[in-house]
Formats: C-alpha cells, sequence, structure tokens
C-alpha cells in the first residue's frame, strides 16, 4: 500500500468545526480542526470524495512535503527531492503562494520563485512556466515557519464556493460555503421545513436543497486534481455514479422570498443549474406580506446591513419590525440570522442566543438563533 496523503481543508474562520463534521462523517482518518481548517489523511479516493462531498471547505491542499532551509541553495536543494511528479505535468504552469513568519528567510518573492525554479528542475523542465491569462496552472503553497518551509499542492483549482451552479454578478450573495456551514452550524438535516424570506440570490435555499436531495456540492465542476498525472477518471466516475444512486427527494418544502424580482428570479434560475428546481420555491414578496407558514421549521436568513441597506433607513428600526414580521409570519418556527453586532440582532426582540462568529464577504458577523 502507498503512503497515505496528507490533505488540509481550507475554511473561512469559524466554519473549522463544520467541516471536520463532514470530514467525519465522510469516515475519514486523522482529522484534526486546526486554526483555519481541517487536517486529514487518506489516499486519491479520499481527495475525490471530499472534493465532491465537503460544502463548506474553500479549498483542498495535499501536503507534498517539509524542509528545513536557512538560505536560498538549501531551500532549492531540498526542495528538488520532494517527489512533484505525482502531482504536476512537465510543462505544467505554475503559480506560487509563499509566507514566512520567524524565519532567516523572510522575502517571500524569493521563495516563491526558488520554489518554483526547484519544481521545475524536478520534473526536468529548464525553467517553472508562468500561467498565461485563462490557462490551466497549478496553485503552489510554500509556507516557512521557523526556517521549516512546508509545500503544499492545491487540488481544488477554482475556490469551492463555485459550485458551478450560480450566475455571475448581482448584489453581493453569501458565499455557498458559508451558507453551508450556517445550516452545519445549525443542525439542520433536511428532516425539516426551511425558509429564507429575504433570499436574494437563494444560497441557503439552494444549498439547503443540496443537502436534502444528497446532491454533492462538487457533482458539477472540475478540479485542479484532473490535471495531475496521476488523475483517476475511473474512479472519479464510479463516486459520481454512486452519488445517482443515493441521491433522493427532499421530503419537505424548501422556500424562498424576496422583495426584489431580479434577485427571485436568478435564485430560480440558479436552481434550474443545480438541478434542484423541482425541489425548491421562490416568490416575490416582501417580508411583511407574507401568509403565516406552517407546520414549524427552520428561518435562517443574511438580512441586509450596513451600507447595502442605504443610508435612509435606520438599521435598528428594520431589525425591530423584522423580528415582529417573522413572529407572525413564521410562528413557532425556530429562527436565525446572520447579524454583523449583537445589538442589532437584539434589536429584533427575537430571544436569539449566539450561535459562531463568522466572516461574511471579510465583514466579522454572528450567527444568531431562537432555540
Ligand atoms: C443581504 S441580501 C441576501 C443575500 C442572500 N443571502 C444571497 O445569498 O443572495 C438581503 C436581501 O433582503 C432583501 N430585502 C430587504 N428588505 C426586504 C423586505 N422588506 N422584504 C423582503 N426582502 C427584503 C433584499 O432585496 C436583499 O435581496
Amino acid at each position: 500500500m502507498s503512503e497515505p496523503l496528507h490533505f488540509f481543508a481550507i475554511t473561512a474562520p469559524g466554519l473549522e468545526g463544520p467541516c471536520a463534521a463532514e470530514l467525519e462523517q465522510l469516515g475519514f482518518a486523522g482529522i484534526h480542526a486546526a486554526g483555519g481548517g481541517v487536517e486529514f489523511s487518506g489516499g486519491l479516493r479520499e481527495l475525490y470524495l471530499a472534493s465532491l462531498h465537503l460544502g463548506v471547505a474553500s479549498r483542498i491542499l495535499v501536503r507534498v512535503g517539509e524542509v528545513k532551509a536557512r538560505d536560498f541553495p538549501e531551500l532549492f536543494q531540498r526542495v528538488v527531492r520532494l517527489p512533484w511528479g505525482r502531482f504536476i505535468r512537465p510543462g505544467m504552469p505554475l503559480q506560487m503562494r509563499a509566507v514566512s513568519h520567524r524565519s532567516r528567510l523572510l522575502h517571500t518573492g524569493r521563495i516563491a520563485e526558488t520554489v518554483a525554479e526547484a519544481i521545475a528542475h524536478a520534473l526536468g523542465q529548464p525553467a517553472p512556466a508562468a500561467p498565461l491569462s485563462g490557462e490551466a496552472f497549478q496553485l503552489v503553497f510554500a509556507r516557512l515557519d521557523d526556517d521549516r518551509c512546508l509545500l503544499s499542492v492545491d487540488s481544488s483549482g477554482e475556490l469551492l464556493h463555485r459550485r458551478g451552479y450560480r450566475e455571475e454578478g448581482g448584489a453581493a450573495p453569501l458565499r455557498e460555503t458559508l451558507a453551508a456551514g450556517v445550516l452545519r452550524l445549525l443542525g439542520w438535516d433536511g428532516s425539516i421545513p426551511l425558509a429564507d424570506p429575504l433570499c436574494g440570490s437563494g444560497t441557503f435555499v439552494l444549498e439547503a436543497a443540496l443537502l436534502a436531495a444528497r446532491r454533492p456540492p462538487g457533482g458539477k465542476r472540475s478540479f485542479a486534481f484532473m490535471h495531475w498525472p496521476k488523475y483517476r477518471p475511473g474512479l472519479w466516475q464510479a463516486l459520481l455514479s454512486e452519488v445517482e444512486r443515493t441521491q433522493r427527494q427532499p421530503a419537505v418544502s424548501l422556500t424562498g422570498s424576496d422583495r426584489d424580482a431580479t434577485v427571485v428570479a436568478q435564485a430560480q434560475r440558479n436552481a434550474e443549474r443545480a438541478g434542484v428546481a423541482d425541489f425548491v420555491s421562490f416568490a416575490q414578496c416582501e417580508v411583511q406580506q407574507l401568509q403565516a407558514a406552517s407546520p414549524p421549521g427552520l428561518v435562517v436568513t443574511n438580512p441586509p446591513y450596513g451600507s447595502r441597506l442605504g443610508a435612509d433607513v435606520e438599521l435598528t428600526q428594520f431589525y425591530r419590525r423584522l423580528g415582529k414580521d417573522l413572529s407572525r409570519a413564521f410562528p413557532r418556527w425556530r429562527v436565525a440570522l446572520l447579524a454583523p453586532d449583537p445589538d442589532l440582532a437584539r434589536s429584533t426582540g427575537l430571544p436569539l442566543q449566539a450561535i459562531a462568529r463568522l466572516e461574511n464577504g471579510g465583514i466579522p458577523v454572528g450567527l444568531y438563533a431562537t432555540p
């Protein structure tokens, strides 16, 4: 049996726990949540399964090795010896990301250059190639800490929140990985209805539909590992076929509404592209005009905050009104929302508890929910 590979699933702040829970559900070994992500280990099968099924991770790195280096020639000589041929085809353009802390080598530009040259040398090329615009490339990470350089290759390519179903453009939507993480943090498993009455492009509802229908978030996209010399297309196809066999029709209602007709149409088109249009419904409606819904389920929403609301609207007043509208339209439902500060969440008047500190588009936000 070949040596196991060591992986690191990068997550946004606060999503390490939900990502570890997803990996545990997949039955993987060596799971360890660290700041900014989760370590796990396995072979190519585990990498493909994680890429297909993880809803919360931003990208998955494979550790290529760690070397001690106090000067550039030492860095070059040690990096050359690592097994780059397992992951990179000769001639594949490289994009480097280097960081350095508490080390003699601090010039990150030169670290990146040295590592790229060493990789090219290891692959028998005269020099590393830089990617031209639109061309496939391999992203390589070099992280120096205490004179030890950890080298990793990215297996994902485009960030994993790009499931391949969302239209570009529109108002700043929630990242799919954040929406999936919020659903996990709330323990929503597809067994009770879900509604987002300020749904925008529908991210919560669409991620809920994928989860409830057991459609893997990575089933409709490609990955950087598909360019690796040891890519196994047969294995990938077998995993996709397995998914076809296990998917199911959600048994509960999954609904989104928004006052803006443009975003509602966009949510609908996203649902079609994601292949979940039969399981969700979207409507144009002001939250004030929603009919009382039954039976109880989960309301999860990302109300406007900060500048997105417009200068003429008083934010606290908006949240106060929202709390009343949600209580009326969703009696006995659990209510969860993202809010930039606890005072704003409190101004809804709902008995909200803080569940997690997260980030949405670089803005710190809290996830609050009623019991
Ligand atoms: C921050 S965005 C939600 C983004 C969404 N989570 C996504 O991923 O696209 C807030 C949404 O609230 C909607 N909205 C604001 N006031 C509303 C109201 N009174 N009734 C219904 N929708 C409202 C806006 O049109 C906007 O689409």
